[in-house]
């Protein structure tokens, strides 16, 4: 990898938080960190147009290896130009590896130290085997600008057994993956560990620092099951005080208004989630409010906004609650695309409040109001 084409700068640090405001460069562009990225994990993100995330103020978007090397196969999106011309988004693309795909699959895959095994994959029962090797040769075909090592992610409750053996099978990955990940406009990400145990958590961190000069760091195997109490035990003393200060941190998997305010606290750079999507396309808004959910009858003659504080294309151009809960009622596409933009802003815009607090050193507060306002009581 260019180091040059993957500069990390750190413009703000908080003074009373561990929070900064960065700006990551990649060959397609430079984000702004802290940063949410929306996920189109089938390259696309579900019901959304590339001028509408652009114009939502996305500046990265996230998609998955394991799903495109099964459908439409990392060949035919090379031969198609690569990853952005494909899809269509010539900005930063970040791939995961398909190590997410490893929990998700529970007793349907089979891990050995040479790879992983998926016994009947999600798309047609087949067997499919990877190497980490495997892997990183489809995200080098794909052509992100970010991708991640293979890894095994636990969920939660496991035995520290479990969690150990999880963190050794990633450690080992993770080297095999950095080297043979050889692609110089292409940063390979490693990922971090470990479950609750903050030692293993160490370990993890300490096994990939050894491994080579990883370009950033994601932190995997949260959100598995664990409440948010239980992930911020370890999240923050691993975030605040023991990753590396020089290089961008990714959050792997949260998407929840409240656990992006407090990760940044923490000195999180990055997030992803499907909630966003996921949940608009089942009804549900994040708010100034709280979370609203649009099947509820109170709102069927509601004429406001989803939002009335939200400067979203949705919240701005018309669309009042009650049309919009018709539509969700009435299973109207257009309805589950709607809450999905207004989610995907609220998130983004959300993050670039957050940046323009910290640069204005003032994150602390920034904090304490957001966990006094209604917007975090349903956390
Ligand atoms: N997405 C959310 N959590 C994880 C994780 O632990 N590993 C990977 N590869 N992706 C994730
Ligand atoms: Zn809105």
């Amino acid at each position: 990898m260019d180091q040059k084409l993957f500069r990390y700068d750190i413009v703000a640090e908080d003074p009373t938080t561990h929070a900064r405001a960065g700006v990551l460069h990649t060959p397609h562009g430079d984000i702004e960190t802290p940063i949410f990225m929306p996920v189109g994990t089938k390259a696309t993100v579900k019901g959304v147009p590339w001028e509408t995330v652009k114009e939502l103020g996305a500046q990265i978007v996230l998609s998955n290896t394991y799903h495109l090397a099964m459908r439409p196969g990392a060949d035919l999106i090379e031969e198609m130009g690569g990853l952005h011309d494909f899809m269509n988004w010539h900005g930063p693309i970040l791939t995961d590896s398909g190590g997410f795909q490893v929990f998700s699959h529970g007793d349907a895959v089979k891990l050995t130290d040479d790879g992983v095994r998926f016994i009947a994959t999600d798309y047609d029962g087949s067997h499919v085997f990877w190497t980490p090797e495997d892997n990183m040769a489809i995200a080098q075909k794909l052509g992100s600008d970010i991708c991640m090592q293979l890894d095994q992610c636990p969920g939660y409750p496991a035995t520290r057994k479990f969690v150990e053996r999880a963190v050794e099978l990633s450690s080992m990955w993770a080297e095999r993956c950095y080297k043979a990940h050889t692609r110089p406009d292409q940063a390979l990400f490693g990922i971090v560990q470990g479950g609750m145990h903050l030692d293993l958590r160490l370990r993890s961190l300490r096994h990939l620092e050894e491994c080579g000069d990883f370009p950033g760091y994601g932190i995997g195997g949260y959100s598995v099951g664990e409440d948010h109490e239980t992930m911020f035990e370890t999240l923050a003393p691993l975030a605040s005080e023991h990753m590396p200060r020089t290089k961008p941190r990714y959050l792997m998997g949260v998407g929840n208004p409240t656990t992006l305010v407090r990760g940044v606290a923490c000195g999180i750079d990055m997030f992803d989630c499907v909630l966003p999507t996921r949940t608009g396309r089942m009804g549900s808004a994040f708010s100034s409010e709280g979370r609203l959910n649009f099947r509820n009858a109170k709102f069927a003659r509601d004429p406001r906004p989803v939002d009335e504080r939200c400067t979203c294309p949705v919240c701005t151009g018309g669309y009042s609650r009650a049309h919009i809960r018709h539509m969700i009622t009435q299973k109207e596409m257009l309805g589950g695309i709607l809450l999905s933009m207004h989610n995907i802003y609220y998130l983004l815009n959300l993050m670039k409040e957050a940046r323009q607090a910290i640069i204005e050193g003032r994150y602390g507060a920034f904090v304490r109001d957001w966990m006094d306002s209604p917007a975090a009581a349903d956390y």
